[in-house]
């Protein structure tokens, strides 16, 4: 659309974040502490996608640093993804009130900056973890249950999604295959591993 093209007058990560950091397209602004944007470097090869902040989140100004956050850093330990190529973002900047689902309109006008963000970023994998992160980026007809690990492209660059970590600490039962797609990483990111 020709907000996407709004977006090409950022021409890197840093200018981009600060735009955003100063954005009122929706409503949730005004019900949130700040918007909340990314953690780790804008350099990293792989770049994961939840699906917005919650409590912590809002207060602390930095995605996945609550609960959900640390189960999400066990897990890419496990997987041996370094901390220094791995950066964290979600489809939604600003909490949602009371932690329900972003509306279909709120995630439409925040869409913009997550594309220019993965543009720029411009990772050798995208991991959706969750259903939203899933049916943004690679269809609104995925259900994450049938469709978890299932490896696709999103504009030529490879992506899957699998469950997210606050359904895990929900149902442990989500563990052993939230593991299985993280193995499938690891052995993607190894292969990578011998690259620039
Ligand atoms: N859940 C998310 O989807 N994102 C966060 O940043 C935190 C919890």
């Amino acid at each position: 659309g020709s907000y996407m093209l709004d977006m090409l007058q950022y021409e890197d990560i840093e200018s981009l974040t600060a735009a955003n950091l100063a954005c009122q397209a929706c409503g949730l602004r005004r019900g949130c502490t700040q918007v909340v944007i990314s953690r780790g470097r804008p350099q990293s090869r792989v770049m994961l996608v939840g699906e917005g902040p919650g409590a912590n989140e809002d207060r602390l100004g930095q995605p996945f640093v609550g609960a959900a956050g640390q189960l999400l850093d066990k897990i890419l330990t496990a997987a041996e993804l370094p901390r220094e190529d791995v950066y964290i973002t979600n489809v939604i900047k600003c909490r949602p009130p009371g932690n329900r689902l972003p509306k279909s309109d709120e995630t439409k006008s925040c869409l913009p900056w997550l594309e220019r963000q993965i543009e720029l970023i411009s990772p050798r994998l995208l991991v959706c973890l969750g259903a939203l992160a899933g049916q943004t980026l690679i269809s609104p007809n995925l259900r994450i249950t049938r469709d978890r690990g299932k490896w696709h492209k999103y504009r030529g660059i490879d992506i899957v999604a699998t469950y997210h970590p606050a359904a895990l600490l929900r149902d442990s039962a989500l563990k052993r295959p939230v593991w299985e797609d993280f193995k499938v990483i690891r052995d993607y990111y190894r292969n990578l591993a011998g690259e620039a």
